[in-house]
């Protein structure tokens, strides 16, 4: 059983490369990504819709093999007069379909290495009909080194991979690393939001987020967000009697 994923689709992540990030003998980044990219064999309705809609619906100029030099990515000419926010990790992409579907004035930009977790979204973005989504299916942090300084204006870190043991935490998204590459593409003022059911998660959160520049937003943080919809991940927490937690954090 993973550490991260107790989800049956998913088989104990394999570490692979260092145990921290460093450069390539070509000095491009090396990151390493502890997660899964693959689970459970495909349906061959979920082959097919990952052979015809993800293609379309990727975000240009993202991987490194279309972007070497990592260029910036010209959101105005990709979406334009569009506001653009942030999914971390969409999973199954419940959480994402349903914020597209309920702003359809926004362009909202899903990041998730995980095949299945990108199939099932696939699924749901053809039941829903949004077009207001873009994929990259991969690293976030490959994502956030071509956005545009300042330009995001709301991101979502809904149930990050928890990494429960203690020499684990620093693989968690709450980290420097993670956190400044954040903060440097969103606009002033934007909306981070961060949902866990992980007591020890809640505290490196509640810890390092400010440090990173943000500011955090007061709430009861057992309360969730008006517009939350509750993900595939939340429900399993709640069923094994974890409680969820909701931060809110502006980038100031
Ligand atoms: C515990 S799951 C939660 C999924 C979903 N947000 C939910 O609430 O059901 C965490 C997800 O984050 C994804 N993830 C982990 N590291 C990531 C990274 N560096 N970039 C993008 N996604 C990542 C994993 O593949 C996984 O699907």
């Amino acid at each position: 059983m993973s550490d991260t994923h107790d989800d049956e689709s998913r088989a104990p992540g394999e570490p692979h490369g260092p145990d921290s990030d460093g450069a390539g003998p070509d000095g491009t980044p090396w990151r390493n990504f502890y997660g899964r990219i693959h689970g459970k064999t495909l349906r061959p309705g979920q082959k097919e819709a990952l052979e015809s809609d993800l293609g379309p619906l990727t975000l240009p100029g993202v991987s490194r093999e279309e972007n070497p030099e990592r260029r910036p990515l010209d959101l105005g000419a990709l979406f334009p007069g569009r506001p653009v926010w942030v999914e971390i990790g969409f999973g199954g992409g419940e959480h994402l379909v349903h914020m597209a579907a309920r702003n359809p004035q926004v362009q909202i930009l899903g990041a998730e290495p995980f095949v299945n977790g990108i199939a099932m979204l696939l699924g749901k973005i053809r039941a829903a009909g949004v077009e207001n989504l873009a994929l990259h299916p991969g690293d976030v942090r490959d994502l956030f080194d071509v956005l545009p300084e300042g330009r995001i204006e709301k991101a979502f870190l809904n149930y990050p991979d928890p990494w429960p043991k203690r020499r684990h935490h620093r693989r968690r998204f709450v980290n420097q690393g993670y956190l400044t590459a954040l903060h440097r593409v969103l606009a002033p003022g934007a909306e981070f939001r961060v949902a866990t059911d992980i007591p020890s998660y809640v505290e490196q959160t509640l810890r390092e987020v400010p440090k990173a520049g943000f500011t955090r937003v007061e709430h009861p943080i057992g309360e969730a967000w008006p517009d939350w919809l509750s993900t595939r991940y939340e429900q399993k927490a709640l069923r094994e009697g974890r409680d969820p937690h909701y931060m809110t954090f502006r980038q100031a």
